[in-house]
């Protein structure tokens, strides 16, 4: 949704005390879609408010779901009478995770026709991969005149091999072959714990999938799912890293609770290599205490375990300030550098060729007006005026909205000196 607000930053405080992170977006997403597959009532806990997870719940309606709030982050959906095939909701192609919608009816009715996906502009999203695992399993698939259709009279299960690491095609393919006849082989999956959370959702309502979180997952077809389940969401480990950075980067101390530490691991060693942290790790939280001026250092994104590109930004943000010249290759995108242009506003000294960056840290960053243009891009700047000289601007909020609940309110909460006004 187009806002017509700014944030408004001081920089210079150093951030301190404890925030506690919500649900994640990646997985909440697939949870959503997923529960189209089940016949029955189930009941989503740890669910982020945010706009992606909001018009998907509404599109459940649309398809004849029944959707019940019960709770800030607690809903029932019960899709037993999903009575359509189509969703065609425009803000549907605001976001990237509404295809997976086509595999959820797919897998449902063998029948999907979903509004061209959105999302991030990073370049070529292609989604050949995912047409590769619908086809496999016997659907005819299209993604022609701004929709992407796939029907199918039976679903075989059956061998794919992901001819690159997706995240989006290993969960939409999952979503199509949960009810599919027979056993079907995912190979070369991605691994990130997002698609572990869908697949213990999943056969916590009663499908049968083994290997989620490696490259191999098999998932044997099954009759139907059944609901009356309660089902809690996995930490959003992109909510929690932002977090960590920002500790490292305003010289704060801020526990992050409410988290898989084991999830942070890439995050953790880069930190600690940068010399500029102590941290603590608990069962659910970690502490991170900024000490002095990071040293750069080499990030590289890659697939989980490697370190995530969702975090790629806010790392930017942090090497813009270190000492020395910090490297960052990004191992997943084409073009996730968009953002620097808005950095060397700043005063950053970044340079950009392809998919690497080289930072040449400079002391400090002036606040300047900068605007969003996608959703960890916008963090990374308000990370970046957290810490810069003077006053920052920030605009296109909506980019903010779609993947981080109250973000301004925890900030501002953990010290920050951050006001959202009317423009
Ligand atoms: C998901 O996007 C996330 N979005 C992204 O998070 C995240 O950056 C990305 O995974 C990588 O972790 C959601 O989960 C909703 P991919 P997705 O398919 O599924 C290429 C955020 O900020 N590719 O793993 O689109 C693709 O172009 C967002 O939360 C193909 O070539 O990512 C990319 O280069 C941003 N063919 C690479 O694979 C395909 O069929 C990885 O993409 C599919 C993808």
């Amino acid at each position: 949704m187009i806002t017509k607000e700014k944030l408004v930053i001081n920089g210079g405080r150093k951030l301190k005390g404890e925030v506690s992170i919500h649900g994640s977006k990646n997985a909440a997403v697939a949870l959503v879609a997923a529960a189209i597959l089940v016949e029955g009532k189930v009941i989503i806990e740890n669910l982020p408010k945010i706009t992606d997870v909001c018009i998907l719940l509404d599109t459940l309606e649309d398809l004849g779901g029944v959707v019940e709030h019960l709770g800030h982050d607690t809903v029932s959906i019960d899709c037993t009478e999903i009575n359509k095939s189509k969703a065609d909701k425009n803000d549907l192609n605001k976001m990237r995770a509404s295809y997976y919608l086509v595999g959820a009816l797919l897998g449902r009715t063998h029948s999907a026709e979903v509004i061209f996906p959105g999302g991030c502009n990073f370049g070529a999203r292609p989604i050949d991969q995912h047409k590769k695992g619908f086809e496999a399993l016997g659907a005819t698939f299209a993604a022609v005149g701004g929709y992407i259709t796939a029907k199918a009279r039976r679903l075989i299960g059956t061998q794919i091999y992901f001819d690159k690491i997706s995240v989006g095609a290993t969960i939409n393919v999952m979503l199509a072959a949960t009810l599919a006849d027979g056993m079907t082989v995912l190979e070369n999956a991605a691994r990130e714990p997002h698609i572990v959370d869908l697949a213990n959702f999943l056969n916590m309502m009663g499908a049968d999938i083994k290997g989620a979180g490696t490259s191999v997952i098999r998932i044997r077809g099954v009759e139907k799912l059944s609901g009356g389940k309660t089902y809690s969401v996995v930490p959003d480990m992109i909510e929690a890293g932002t977090f960590m950075i920002a500790a490292a980067l305003t010289r704060g101390t801020i526990t992050v609770r409410n988290i898989i530490p084991e999830h942070m691991e890439s995050l953790t060693v880069k930190l600690n290599e940068t010399g500029a942290v102590s941290i603590e790790e608990g069962d659910d939280y970690i502490t991170v205490k900024g000490n002095r001026r990071p040293k750069a250092v080499l990030v590289q994104t890659l697939e989980y375990p490697g370190f995530p590109t969702d975090l790629q930004p806010q790392m930017v943000s942090l090497l813009a300030i270190a000492e020395g010249q910090g490297t960052v290759i990004e191992g997943i995108f084409d073009n996730r550098f968009q953002y620097v242009d808005q950095l060397l506003q700043m005063g950053a000294q970044i340079r950009v060729e392809g998919r690497t960056a080289l930072i040449t840290g400079v002391s400090k960053l002036i606040g300047s007006p900068i605007r969003a243009m996608d959703l960890r891009a916008a963090a990374s700047l308000i990370l970046s005026g957290l810490a810069a000289e003077g006053t920052t601007m920030v605009y296109n909020l909506e980019y903010l909205d779609r993947g981080y609940e109250g973000f301004v309110q925890k900030l501002a909460e953990l010290g920050a000196d951050i006001k959202r006004i009317e423009e």
